[in-house]
């Protein structure tokens, strides 16, 4: 039986994790997976989370089972970390999940009960386990223009006149801060212009929210999904706690699917705990606690806000720099897009042949579409990079 399995490859990004841990070379650079990296190139533990974790190996009292869609109090104050206060409760059906990655997939789930042949609009470029998921599922899928590549920078129109072409129940897959993999958003005004094409054509938005806090700000990032959340009936979301609070490992998610009217909630929070009772029975629970402290708990809040905000800064200052020296490199302005990018990826716009120059002959790891992350650079690899990127980029 088992030599009938088909043959099954993992994207490109999980690929490169191999790859990088087998390269025996010791001045290999990992820009893959989207990690962050302190200076010295470690992950740490964040200091609230270690605090929270302390505190909960000393109190709890048990490990028996939570409720399958997880705890209402990692709900709502997971709820209310993305759609700000006052949101509207009443219509807030959630489960946690396994990471973001186990939100998208449940809310897809959802999805596929509710309506087989909706269409799924997914962004061109996106990361790409949406597209490996969608087609699990065996959902329609489309693509809207994104990014610009000439310019690097959001194709407004194309972007504006595809999502004008989506049909009522159709669902329009963001993302909610942080574009993997350009780190190129829409501005304020291109939120506003995307909330009156979804309310025209009756589209569903499905915000997949994985990097809040390492763009511009935790209520910042939420900026365009708190307006969606006012404007249109019905909202999905799949939040991720890997990168903000660096609970990688632990896979702490949540899947928020707000309706249209209050009477719908609790047959689509059933249909959520449903889906985690088919899957995998009940959500992991001990990183969904930690956030819960945290959230909760004004001094570890005020700690987790500045590490965070630290974080942040961090990317921003290696953005800044590796586009400095990617300009000083190179003699030119071909990678100026850069600047504008928010988070941790940026889109160096190479050849997959470039790219793969850059690992074959310098040991410098990023994905095929040549996206890097940004939070992978330090001080000393920076100038590296980038007069490896200038080379590899001469050569054509
Ligand atoms: C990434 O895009 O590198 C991260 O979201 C990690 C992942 O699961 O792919």
């Amino acid at each position: 039986m088992l030599s009938a399995v088909p043959a099954r490859e993992v994207d490109a990004i999980i690929r490169l994790m191999g790859a990088f841990r087998d390269d025996p070379r010791p001045d290999k650079i990992d820009l893959g997976v989207g990690v962050w990296r302190d200076a010295l190139g470690r992950t740490p533990v964040m200091r609230a989370v270690r605090a929270a974790e302390r505190r909960l190996v000393e109190a709890q009292t048990t490990k028996t089972y939570t409720a399958l869609a997880g705890e209402p109090a990692f709900h709502a104050a997971l709820a209310r970390l993305l759609l700000g206060e006052g949101h509207a409760a009443d219509r807030l059906a959630a489960a946690a999940t396994p990471g973001g990655t186990g939100a998208v997939r449940q809310i897809l789930e959802l999805v596929r009960l509710a309506d087989p042949g909706a269409t799924v609009w997914i962004s061109d470029p996106t990361w790409p386990n949406h597209p490996a998921i969608l087609a699990t599922l065996g959902l329609p899928t489309r693509t809207y223009r994104y990014l610009d590549r000439a310019s690097g920078g959001l194709d407004r129109e194309g972007f504006l006149a595809d999502l004008g072409r989506a049909r009522r129940g159709d669902v329009v897959l963001l993302h909610g801060a942080c574009h993997n993999p350009s780190g190129i958003d829409p501005d304020p005004g291109l939120w506003e212009e995307l909330a009156a094409v979804l309310l025209a054509t009756g589209a569903v938005p499905f915000v997949d929210m994985a990097y809040q806090g390492f763009g511009a700000g935790l209520d910042a990032d939420a900026a365009g999904l708190r307006l969606l959340a006012r404007r249109l009936p019905e909202v999905l979301v799949a939040a991720s706690c890997s990168k903000n609070f660096g609970l990688y490992r632990e896979r702490v998610g949540l899947a928020l699917a707000l309706c249209a009217e209050a009477a719908t909630r609790g047959r689509v929070a059933a249909t959520l705990a449903w889906l985690n009772r088919q899957n995998f029975a009940f959500p992991p629970d001990h990183g969904a606690r930690v956030v819960t402290d945290i959230l909760a708990d004004p001094v570890l809040r005020a700690d987790w806000e500045d590490e965070l905000a630290a974080m942040r800064a961090g990317m921003d200052a290696n953005r800044r720099a590796f586009a400095l020296a990617l300009r000083e490199a190179s003699r030119s302005d071909r990678f100026g897009h850069l600047a504008a990018g928010r988070g941790m990826f940026a889109l160096l716009g190479l050849a997959p042949a470039e790219v793969e120059g850059l690992r074959a002959r310098h040991a410098i790891y990023m994905v095929g579409d040549s996206r890097v992350n940004i939070a992978g650079l330090t001080a000393a690899t920076i100038p590296v990079v980038a007069s490896a990127v200038a080379r590899v980029a001469a050569e054509g």
